[in-house]
């Protein structure tokens, strides 16, 4: 396939090109390419980026398929030019052995549009009582995490870095100590405790939707100290704050928006590199649930379908980061991190791949959103960079173009 007439990132300039696909890999980019003949797109001066890599999803499937499905989920995916994504575990049953996994990995296989790699359960059933079997699972998995529901027994935590470290995986860490409340603090004295942990055991850890501007500032520190540590942040809790609060459940989530300040350093913590990545924690729910009130909604927001448009609007047009930077916290990042496959721009890479109008401003609406959950915090928010065609291993899965 050619895609013609499109721009790409050289040197951090944006250039036109023309970018040949063969098989699943691109075959050649240069000015004008010519008498081929295989199926053309005229991208009328688009932008080619590899597509996103999102380790912070949660499909819902099995057990939650009333709020989304791998069909769904993946179709939002690719719709926002998400290419790869990691599946979060707190579904029914929860894969915390290997034959729920294989079950798990047998569906995506199957259905799915994106990439799907999956997390394996730090704690049987997520219970927080007794470690899953991490050597049985590590075949089948990118990390464990019981995302969801933060890990208060210390001993356990510890004993479940001790293990990880045996078997060379990454915890990924929802940092929230209830016992705390649900504020910043309770953010702050998990990410500190587990931190310590850390230094003790030399685990690999991960630090998912990181919110306060204290917890990015221990997660600096340990960084300078040499622990392999990581981290994430949401869209929204870079773009959006307490101030921007709505009475509305679909400004619900865990962890909470948090305070003009701490939108302000954790944007700043992901402009310096101290935040590695953004991850979107997707999390959908039934229109049903989130329309309930706002102290009985579930916790969650979606986000696949606005991560790349936000990103480029909010970071790249306003001149924070670099394209190149962009493509860092976006793709790069993570997969590194996590060793997951990802597209490149660039003759031999692979044709994983977002072409996104970076000229048109779009008003993000309801109706657009593929996803069964509709609980957006972002609906009727203007941003550019929409994406409008989607290729995984060269063949196209979503085209608007
Ligand atoms: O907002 C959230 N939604 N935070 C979580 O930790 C879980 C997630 C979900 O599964 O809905
Ligand atoms: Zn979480
Ligand atoms: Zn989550």
């Amino acid at each position: 396939m050619l895609l013609k007439n499109g721009r790409i990132i050289e040197n951090g300039n944006l250039v036109q090109k023309d970018v040949l696909i063969s098989g699943d890999k691109i075959a050649k980019i240069e000015k004008d390419i010519k008498n081929v003949n295989v199926k053309m797109f005229d991208l009328n001066g688009k932008l080619v980026i590899p597509g996103a890599v999102d380790v912070h999803v949660h499909l819902r499937e099995p057990g939650f398929s009333e709020k989304e499905t791998y069909l769904t989920g993946t179709s939002a995916a690719v719709k926002g030019g998400v290419t790869t994504l990691m599946a979060m575990p707190n579904t029914n049953p929860v894969p915390d052995s290997k034959d729920v996994l294989l079950m798990i990995h047998e569906k995506y296989v199957s259905q799915a549009l994106a990439k799907v790699f999956l997390y394996g359960a730090v704690t049987m059933g997520q219970k927080g009582k007794s470690l899953a079997n991490f050597r049985e699972m590590k075949p089948y998995i990118k990390a464990l995490t019981d995302d969801g529901i933060c890990i208060s027994d210390l001993g356990l935590l510890k004993e479940a870095m001790y293990e990880a470290k045996k078997e060379d995986l990454i915890i990924c860490s929802h940092a929230e100590a209830k016992e705390y409340g649900l504020g910043a603090e309770s953010e702050v004295r998990a990410v500190e405790r587990e931190l310590n942990l850390v230094a003790e055991t030399g685990c690999k850890y991960h630090f998912c939707h990181l919110s306060t501007s204290e917890a990015v500032d221990l997660v600096r520190l340990s960084k300078t100290s040499k622990l392999d540590v990581t981290c994430e942040v949401a869209p929204h809790h870079i773009f959006l704050c307490q101030n921007n609060m709505q009475y509305n459940p679909n400004f619900k989530m865990s962890p909470a928006l948090r305070s003009h300040g701490d939108m302000r350093r954790t944007l700043q913590g992901l402009i310096s590199g101290v935040i590695d990545m953004l991850a979107t924690d997707h999390a959908p729910h039934t229109e049903k649930e989130k329309s309930l009130p706002m102290d009985k909604a579930p916790n969650g927001v979606i986000g696949l379908e606005t991560l790349i448009p936000l990103a480029y609007t909010g970071l790249v047009r306003t001149g924070k980061l670099t394209f190149e930077k962009m493509m860092d916290v976006l793709t790069f990042n993570a997969a590194k991190r996590f060793n997951l496959p990802h597209g490149k721009v660039e003759v031999g890479g692979l044709a994983d791949l977002a072409v996104l109008d970076i000229d048109a401003l779009h008003v993000y609406t309801y109706d657009e959103i593929l996803s069964k959950g509709k609980n957006s915090p972002f609906i009727g928010t203007e941003m550019f960079g929409m994406n409008k065609l989607t290729t995984l291993n060269g063949n196209v899965v979503f085209n608007e173009i």
